[in-house]
């Protein structure tokens, strides 16, 4: 099966042999062919150029070729969304509204509402209900744009629950068109029964919980909450420790509630990156710039939990990349929606449309381990591309925040 997508307005992100990230200056580079074609062949970039020199018999021994005329629409790599969480039992609309009244996250989870809330349905919810749910959002998301998402587990907190949300993650892999990365997140809250020994539940995850998930191949990556009043650089030395030696690299939570050491404890391990960085200062900025370690925002979170802001521009400013991921949660950003995300790092983060472009695909594609397959048009990578409505050019994108400009998506080059 081959499609051939013609006439294009504006192919965007076109990388003949991209580097693994755009750091720095370098991000506001973007690579578009005005008036193009792109082929698409056996779910790969065949190739790609000028209108002009397109060659209809390049392309006679194709088994099937359906063309698709792209007049007046741009054809962008689908966005990689590089940290979610979209395994949960349900929302927490209530929380919401507590958070309107006035409560912070934290007094929510200290009254063991929040990760914990969702814990306790989760428990309750059968493993096939949870597939459903996560499936509807999964979808829901491809729809958006999305085309490779990580997932992390973290609402079970006990061995069981935990295994049983990596399973569902698993069946993801499978049943829907998205490439999928799968995170386990054992250490993502404490739960009630361990608050007064919180070394304790470490240990179960450590001893219990890691042995059990490599064990059985459930995860990619390991990802621990370190911040105040969740688990501390100790716990999360430890615990990314013992993932190291059962091969699962960190992508780890780090300072979004204040100047923890998470970022430095990350950066220790090697992380693949390190999220949120709410609270960055000049020593977390020059601990990233040794290191191999994708500093990853989630706008979604700070816009929905009303959080000071992650210094976007002064990271950039210092030659680091930046990521720009959903967070996709049911506590502190219930949306998957990567166009509004861009928006948002356009709006509140002053980042030009070209970083944002780069900071949801070639870099989030680097910050889930997708860099070689995903996130730029480049011939041999997964045909993952979505066809917009007719737009003017890419700037409308992030400009638009509100309105639903995809118009057609394809995955591993299909239509769905
Ligand atoms: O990334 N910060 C930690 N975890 C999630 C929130 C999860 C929840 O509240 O359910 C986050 O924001
Ligand atoms: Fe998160």
């Amino acid at each position: 099966m081959s499609l051939l997508l013609t006439n294009i307005k504006q192919l965007i992100q076109v990388e003949d042999s991209p580097n693994r990230y755009k750091a720095g200056e370098e991000m506001k580079k973007l690579s578009v062919i005005e008036n193009a074609f792109l082929y698409i062949d056996e779910g790969k970039i065949d190739d790609y150029g000028l209108m002009d020199d397109l060659d209809y018999d390049q392309f006679a021994e194709a088994d099937v070729l359906e063309e698709i005329n792209c007049s007046g629409k741009l054809v962008c790599p689908s966005y990689c969304d590089s940290h979610t969480h979209i395994v949960y039992p349900s929302s927490r609309e209530k929380e919401f509204v507590d958070k309107i009244n006035g409560l912070s996250y934290e007094e929510i989870a200290r009254r063991g509402g929040g990760i914990l809330n969702s814990a306790k349905l989760l428990h309750e919810t059968s493993e096939d209900e949870l597939f459903d749910q996560a499936f509807e959002r999964a979808i829901e998301i491809a729809g958006l744009g999305t085309g490779a998402a990580e997932i992390k587990s973290g609402y079970g907190l006990n061995t069981e629950d935990e295994m049983k949300m990596l399973r569902v993650i698993r069946r993801l892999k499978y049943e829907t068109p998205l490439t999928i990365k799968s995170t386990f997140l054992g250490a993502h809250a404490i739960p009630m029964e361990y608050k007064a020994d919180q070394t304790k539940y470490v240990d179960l995850v450590i001893n219990e919980m890691i042995p059990q998930v490599a064990g059985e191949g459930l995860a990619d990556y390991i990802d621990v909450f370190c911040d105040k009043g969740f688990f501390t650089v100790e716990d999360t030395d430890r615990i990314l420790m013992t993932g190291m030696k059962y091969g699962l690299k960190p992508k780890i939570h780090a300072n979004e509630l204040g100047l923890t050491g998470g970022i430095q404890v990350g950066v220790k391990y090697g992380a693949l990156s390190v999220d949120h960085l709410e609270f960055v200062g000049d020593e977390e900025i020059a601990v990233l710039k040794g290191s191999e370690t994708m500093p990853t925002i989630l706008p979604g979170a700070a816009f929905f939990l009303g959080m000071q802001l992650s210094p976007a521009r002064k990271m950039m400013e210092a030659g680091l990349p930046v990521a720009l991921a959903s967070d996709y949660n049911p506590g502190s950003s219930p949306s998957g929606n990567m166009k509004f995300v861009q928006s948002l790092g356009c709006i509140k983060y002053k980042m030009l449309p070209e970083e944002v472009i780069n900071a949801t695909t070639i870099n989030t594609a680097y910050a889930m381990g997708v860099d070689e397959c995903l996130g730029t048009i480049t011939r041999g990578k997964k045909a993952n591309v979505f066809i917009t409505k007719e737009v003017s050019c890419y700037e409308f994108l992030p400009y638009a925040y509100g309105s639903d400009l995809i118009d057609t998506v394809i995955l591993n080059g299909e239509v769905i």
